[in-house]
């Protein structure tokens, strides 16, 4: 496995380094972060947002809000892909205190989350050693380097990623089925799917990561998804809900841990709008945008991005299917919202939307929640 690829990450190389680290944090001024800002830390130690090396500095920062980009290169003529600010708070306070510091230590001590301060902290990381949640999933939270090798490994010739933060129906694994089918069309021998789920911070009413773990493995089990041409890792940034904006986030840390091919769907990083009832399909973001940016994105250019239209229940086939617009009596839009009626209350969605023992997984969740 010589010649993979490998993105420098954060961490000391030599076990010397580590010791000569962790005495110079104990000299210096520190900053207490949050949960969040530890599952920044993680993806930017493991390069996911690579070529970022740290919390951004305020340069950094605008070129991300106004142009989508970070400028890379020797004379920063090329711009890499990076759609989301990746920065860390700090109150009037830790100001105050540590204007002037030229380096700083982050804590973590598992505060809940609070309010973020009025500045931003930018700099280069060091990262003193591997994150780990301690969860019982920490064997899926994989690195782009460990990712790149495992494609060598299988002798990947293709490798396709397909984001998610739900459940699997049988919506979703028809468009990660039809990639791999549109790949072995055009010639290639050995396409390999990274399902990838998120398992940063999600917003309260998504699933959990330990149940979407379970219901994705029971997806694999049934053999909907090829297991053994899948590798089933934890993508560890938190969710933003930033629709188009954080679809090219979702992407472009992908094509660092070596995907080249890209899945992308219906609403992708998208949510319902607060004020719903005002709204014509009730979403935040147009369906159709987080597809149509991606296509026109910059710097995303060692990838491809495949974009699929929505995928519904087709009542007349009882399966999941690509929506034709023109027999549109004929399929059912089953929501998250339906999915978790139908759970709570011990019904059944229809035959062929999801494997029957992935929906008990997810039906036992919802079932056990407390009453809202
Ligand atoms: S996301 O926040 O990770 O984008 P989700 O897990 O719902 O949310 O979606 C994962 C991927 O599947 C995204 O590319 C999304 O566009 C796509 N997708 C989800 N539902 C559908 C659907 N019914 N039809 C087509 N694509 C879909």
């Amino acid at each position: 496995l010589r010649d993979v690829d490998l993105l420098p990450e954060l961490y000391p190389s030599e076990s010397i380094a580590t010791e000569a680290l962790r005495h110079e944090a104990e000299s210096l001024q520190a900053i207490e972060i949050s949960t969040v800002e530890l599952q920044w830390v993680q993806v930017l130690a493991e390069g996911w947002a690579y070529p970022l090396r740290g919390f951004m500095r305020e340069d950094e920062y605008l070129q991300t809000l106004h142009f989508n980009t970070l400028q890379s290169g020797m004379d920063g003529s090329y711009r890499e892909n990076h759609s989301v600010p990746i920065v860390l708070s700090a109150t009037q306070a830790d100001k105050d205190r540590l204007d002037g510091c030229s380096s700083l230590t982050l804590k973590y001590q598992g505060k809940a989350v609070y309010e973020s301060g009025d500045y931003l902290v930018g700099g280069d990381l060091a990262v003193i050693e591997r994150i780990r949640w301690e969860d019982g999933l920490d064997q899926y939270r994989l690195t782009p380097n460990e990712l790149r090798r495992r494609f060598k490994e299988l002798n990947a010739d293709a490798i396709f990623a397909f984001q998610l933060r739900n459940p699997i129906h049988n919506g979703h694994a028809l468009l990660m089925q039809d990639t791999r089918r549109q790949l072995l069309e055009r010639g290639f021998k050995q396409p390999v799917l990274l399902l990838h789920p998120l398992g940063g911070w999600t917003k309260d009413d998504d699933v959990p990561l330990d149940v979407r773990m379970k219901q994705h493995q029971a997806v694999l089990d049934a053999g909907v998804l090829r297991r053994e041409d899948t590798v089933l890792a934890i993508f560890p940034s938190p969710m933003m809900y930033a629709g188009p904006t954080e679809v090219q986030w979702h992407a472009k840390a992908r094509m660092n841990a070596g995907a080249n091919f890209y899945i992308v769907g219906r609403d992708p990083a998208g949510m319902p709008h607060p004020a719903k009832e005002t709204y014509p399909d009730g979403n935040l973001y147009d369906a159709t945008h987080g597809a149509r940016v991606l296509k026109m994105a910059q710097g995303l250019d060692s990838m491809e991005i495949l974009p699929f239209r929505v995928a519904a229940y087709d009542k007349t086939a009882s399966r999941m299917a690509f929506f034709e617009p023109k027999r549109k009596d004929e399929f059912e839009f089953i929501s998250g919202t339906k999915m978790r009626t139908l759970a709570k209350t011990g019904a059944r969605p229809p035959d062929g939307f999801m494997e029957p023992e992935a929906w008990r997984i997810l039906a036992t969740y919802y079932q056990n929640l407390p009453q809202s």
